[in-house]
């Protein structure tokens, strides 16, 4: 059982460090770990975020635990050489094109929402955001105009198996929740979100016990923070899932309890917090690596189909939280380690 370590920068190796101790006390028969460098660190050692040797590590496993990437003093570089390409570059070597970032309010922690806690007490969602694709990997550039101003562009476009296979994906998990799919798009506007829906609504023929409904991208930012209770599955694609699941996080009232799965057609998948790395408070243990664990909690169940491993992970988490164990992301003072400490002893 080969799990790559991947912790990256800022907090993303103290946040990972805590998910792997709780790796090891599952007491899983021939678990290996087998870490890489990514990101800033692993540009500082190699000069480049994402090695040859990393890609290797990843190709040759069968879970990735993803940390974080990010820093402030890569912001300068050229882009290819910018700590976000690793994961770019994991997402894109690995076909890893379904992004899958649920979002739900645990007991007790209704009031940490900016929301009124009765509307956040509704959320219960899953956000299925497509990671190959769209504006992200279209051409992109910088050019001069004739009259000598600067002009950058990236192309947004979406082949319909694109859009097919993570429509099936998007289905698939609706018929495992609530049977509600609601796909968004800017087909008001956006020529690339006409094909978009068109191929969804092509899809849903055979999901005919999936309620599916299709929403713009502006309204559905509304409609999350007005009534997020409304939500079941949410299918979308890179740029409108990246900017959406921010806003679920922030619903839900901590981004430090998010976790998230990039899956590919197989059984190998990446799985990071949705949190980046934090760099304010690198460093210090104070990071809460509850997003990081449950991440590893997904590991187990969508690339190794140990589901009961994966619900020993989620109880403890949820029984910490529940007991009062919090981190300074939910107002409270418990540090990384302590964090750590408090969910294996709830294993
Ligand atoms: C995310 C992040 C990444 C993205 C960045 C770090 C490239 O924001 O996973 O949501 O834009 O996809
Ligand atoms: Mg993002």
């Amino acid at each position: 059982m080969k799990i790559a370590v991947f912790a990256g920068d800022g907090i993303g190796p103290e946040v990972t460090q805590e998910a792997v101790r709780v790796l090891e006390a599952l007491g899983l028969p021939d678990l290996e770990l087998i870490a890489g460098d990514v990101g800033a660190a692993a540009w500082r050692k190699h000069g480049h975020p994402l090695p040859e040797a990393t890609l290797e590590i990843a190709r040759s496993v069968g879970g990735i635990l993803f940390g974080a990437v990010g820093d402030f003093e890569c912001d300068t570089l050229e882009r290819h050489l910018r700590p976000e390409q690793a994961i770019l570059g994991l997402r894109k070597e690995l076909g890893l094109f379904a992004n899958l970032r649920p979002a739900r309010v645990f007991a007790g922690l209704e009031d940490l929402t900016t929301l009124r806690p009765e509307v956040a007490a509704a959320i219960d969602l899953l956000i299925v955001r497509e990671l190959n694709g769209d504006v992200y990997f279209g051409e992109k550039g910088m050019r001069m105009t004739p009259d000598g101003r600067r002009k950058g562009y990236d192309v947004m476009s979406y082949a319909e198996d694109e859009v097919r296979r993570i429509a099936h994906v998007g289905f698939r998990a609706a018929m495992g929740r609530g049977k509600k799919l609601c796909s968004v798009d800017k087909a008001n506007v956006l020529e690339t979100s006409q094909l978009w829906r068109d191929v969804v609504i092509e899809v849903a023929a055979e999901y005919p016990q999936v309620e599916l409904s299709h929403m713009y991208v502006d309204n559905c930012a509304m409609q999350l923070v007005k009534n997020p209770g409304q939500f079941d599955v949410i299918v979308t694609g890179n740029l409108f899932g990246d900017i959406l699941s921010d806003q679920a996080s922030m619903c839900v009232g901590s981004i430090g309890l998010l976790a998230s799965a990039s899956l590919s057609e197989g059984t190998l998948g990446l799985y990071e917090p949705i949190h980046g790395s934090a760099p304010d408070i690198a460093g210090k243990g104070i990071a809460n690596p509850m997003a990081t664990i449950l991440s590893a909690a997904m590991l187990l169940r969508h690339s190794f189909g140990l589901e009961a491993q994966a619900v020993r992970i989620e109880t403890a988490v949820s029984k910490a939280l529940a007991d009062g164990i919090r981190g300074g992301d939910l107002g409270g003072s418990a540090g990384t380690r302590e964090i750590g400490d408090a969910v294996l002893a709830r294993l």
